[in-house]
């Protein structure tokens, strides 16, 4: 897809969002960047932001079909998501259902232990303050959200975390935890932003446990682009493979 670069409203680690000739509609642009440690870890790995958005359209489309608001428009071609656009809340939205990851290091919780309910969990998104946990008032009194608004994004994350676990069980993956962010749409309503992949989630095989996401960049471990390919070769269906001419 060819994108101008005039049209280039904002650049993060791993994405780029552009305006399109529709006021209200961007085009967000998975690139192949990797980082980790607020971007101190960098490399580029062909086709993950391939992989990436084919798993985001899937995984958006599976919760608009339960009626879920996204961003989610349409997916002209892989690599490239056209959204409605958002102003984004500079929330990480952490849904926890299995300990795992920097819980561990900050708590004394079993890794591998269950949470039922899910642990959810929300983090400022600001490298320059190393993506801080935060609490309702540091929140409101930063004027992050409203707390009308808190407990929106608690409602929805909880329907999304049961509509995804359950759907990725059915595909043969665990979901011990993943971040997702919020933004406003032009009428001020709360709708998921952002993207839900490897980068963002932590995905496991559900009979041999083996990760299958983001973790294993994190730990210097060979094979990411493998697993982010298995993942989506795990949960799309055969209509989708066909469209995207995709060979597993
Ligand atoms: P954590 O265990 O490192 O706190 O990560 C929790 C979840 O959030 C995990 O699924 C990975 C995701 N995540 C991000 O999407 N971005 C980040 O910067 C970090 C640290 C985690
Ligand atoms: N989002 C963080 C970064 O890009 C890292 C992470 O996901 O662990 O640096």
């Amino acid at each position: 897809m060819n994108l101008e670069k005039g049209n280039l409203l904002y650049r993060g680690k791993a994405k780029d969002i552009y305006q399109t000739d529709q006021q209200e509609q961007v085009i967000v642009k998975f690139r192949d960047d990797i980082t980790a440690g607020d971007g101190e870890k960098k490399e580029v790995m062909g086709l993950k932001g391939y992989y990436n958005s084919l798993i985001s359209a899937k995984l958006f489309t599976i919760l608009e079909n339960a009626g879920i608001k996204t961003q989610f428009i349409d997916l002209p071609e892989p690599g490239f998501m056209l959204s409605h656009k958002l102003e984004m809340i500079p929330l990480e939205v952490i849904t926890r259902n299995i300990a795992a990851g920097s819980l561990l290091k900050r708590f004394p919780f079993q890794e591998g232990q269950n949470f039922n309910p899910p642990i959810i969990q929300m983090d400022f998104k600001n490298d320059e303050y190393h993506d801080p946990m935060l609490n309702d008032d540091i929140i409101l009194a930063l004027g992050l959200a409203t707390s009308d608004e808190l407990e929106i994004i608690r409602k929805i994350t909880i329907k999304i975390n049961d509509v995804l676990k359950n759907f990725l069980e059915t595909r043969g993956l665990l979901f011990p935890d993943f971040k997702i962010e919020f933004g406003r749409d032009c009428d001020d309503n709360i709708v998921l932003g952002d993207e839900i992949s490897p980068d963002t989630c932590r995905f496991w095989d559900r009979e041999t446990k083996d990760i299958l996401d983001k973790d294993l960049f994190r730990k210097g471990e060979s094979g990411v682009i493998e697993a982010y390919q298995k993942v989506a070769n795990m949960i799309l269906d055969e209509e989708d493979k066909k469209k995207w001419s995709l060979n597993f």
